[in-house]
């Protein structure tokens, strides 16, 4: 595959503030890339940068081979949709789609044709005529979404598409837009905060971190191998522990965390970095019962409380370091709650090596 956006070493300051910090990065043609990261991370003026609606401060940006680092974002051969999506006011839904249809050249009943299959795709059928102020906030935001796929461009760059709507139809539109994209067979450029939305949508997602790209992979591999602490926190929860090195050798890591000695699977660190700390994710621990059997590693600790969500029970314990872990159990058929430890007992919890994550010293 070749790529289709490419940005070499790009900034952008805004005085002193710094918005983006030597960004280079390659999307492949045809790919769903995701920008992810908390706010003010600098999604929103990378994005920017891409559609043309911002300058960067230094570096390239090319776009399907071409240098377009000053063109206007008329010369480019992508379409944003914003991240307050500003419809026009005073026309129609129709209107607002088929708006940039007339200025390519497509008129009359073939661009209607385009704008009502756009408007299907999105969940709107019949609601060409209507007028945008009688669009609830999440329906004006699928109609900016069909307004940017109508004109199908090589890319489409979203921000934050999906964050007017509620929780039931955003998990709905997370798919759809999904399959849009696989129907297509464009490149989406999307930037989300939500990291659900993130892992769900896109082949690859790009976390940042002040400006600068903390970790680049596919949703498995940032989930399952979270390069550094900061990536673990954002994607998913993650308990850390301190942890001091015993041994190491024969693809295993013995460590002394919260007071046991813990087998961890060992991988290199990329740097070289010594481990000083480790993460694991509620969800990869277990409570143990008296009748299972051991796993290699057990952490004993007491029950803080339980919190019932409906899907999982998670459960709080604190180790006898005094570190407080959470715990993840999908409550399945026959598990009732009230079976379940309660706040004040002993417990011990088990974690197999190959869910250990190591990272370096703590900031
Ligand atoms: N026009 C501007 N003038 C000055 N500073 C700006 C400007 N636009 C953005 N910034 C700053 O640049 C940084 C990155 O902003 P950006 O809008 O890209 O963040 P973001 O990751 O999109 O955040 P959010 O999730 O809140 O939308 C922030 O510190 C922001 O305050
Ligand atoms: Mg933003």
């Amino acid at each position: 595959m070749a790529a289709i956006i490419e940005l070499d070493s790009i900034s952008k300051h805004y005085g002193p503030v710094v918005g983006v910090n030597h960004v280079d990065l390659a999307v492949e043609d045809g790919e769903f890339l995701t920008l992810l990261g908390p706010s003010g991370c600098g999604k929103s003026t990378l994005l920017r940068m891409v559609g043309g609606f911002e300058v960067p401060s230094a570096g390239t940006i090319r776009i399907a081979g071409v240098d377009v680092t000053a063109a206007p974002p008329q010369q480019r051969d992508v379409n944003m949709m914003f991240q307050d999506y500003a419809l026009f006011p005073h026309m129609t839904v129709g209107k607002n789609i088929t708006y940039g249809l007339e200025r390519k050249g497509i008129k009359g009943t073939a661009a209607r044709d385009k704008a009502e299959a756009a408007l299907e795709l999105v969940g709107l059928s019949g609601m060409f005529e209507r007028h945008t102020h009688q669009l609830s906030g999440g329906q004006r935001q699928r109609v900016a979404l069909a307004r940017a796929v109508v004109r199908e461009p090589k890319v489409i760059l979203l921000d934050e598409p999906l964050s007017a709507l509620d929780a039931k139809l955003r998990e709905q539109m997370q798919v759809e837009l999904k399959h849009m994209h696989e129907k297509l067979g464009i490149t989406f450029l999307m930037v989300t905060h939500d990291q659900t939305e993130a892992l769900v949508m896109s082949d690859r997602v790009v976390v940042m971190e002040a400006g600068e790209i903390a970790q680049d992979g596919t949703p498995e591999d940032l989930y399952e191998r979270p390069a550094t602490p900061y990536v673990a926190n954002f994607i998913g929860t993650t308990n850390f522990l301190s942890a001091r090195v015993v041994a190491r050798g024969a693809g295993l890591v013995t460590l002394e965390a919260g007071n046991q000695e813990l087998k961890a699977t060992d991988v290199a660190t990329s740097d070289g970095q010594a481990i000083g700390q480790i993460g694991i994710r509620p969800e990869k621990m277990q409570i143990l019962k008296d009748t299972e059997c051991r796993p290699v590693n057990v952490l004993p600790g007491t029950v803080v409380e339980t919190i019932y969500q409906g899907l999982a029970l998670r459960t709080v314990v604190r180790l006898s370091s005094g570190e407080e872990m959470l715990v993840d159990e999908i409550l399945r058929q026959g598990m009732l709650h009230s079976d379940h430890p309660r706040a004040g007992d002993p417990v011990v919890l088990g974690v197999e090596p190959h869910n250990i994550l190591l990272f370096g010293a703590e900031r």
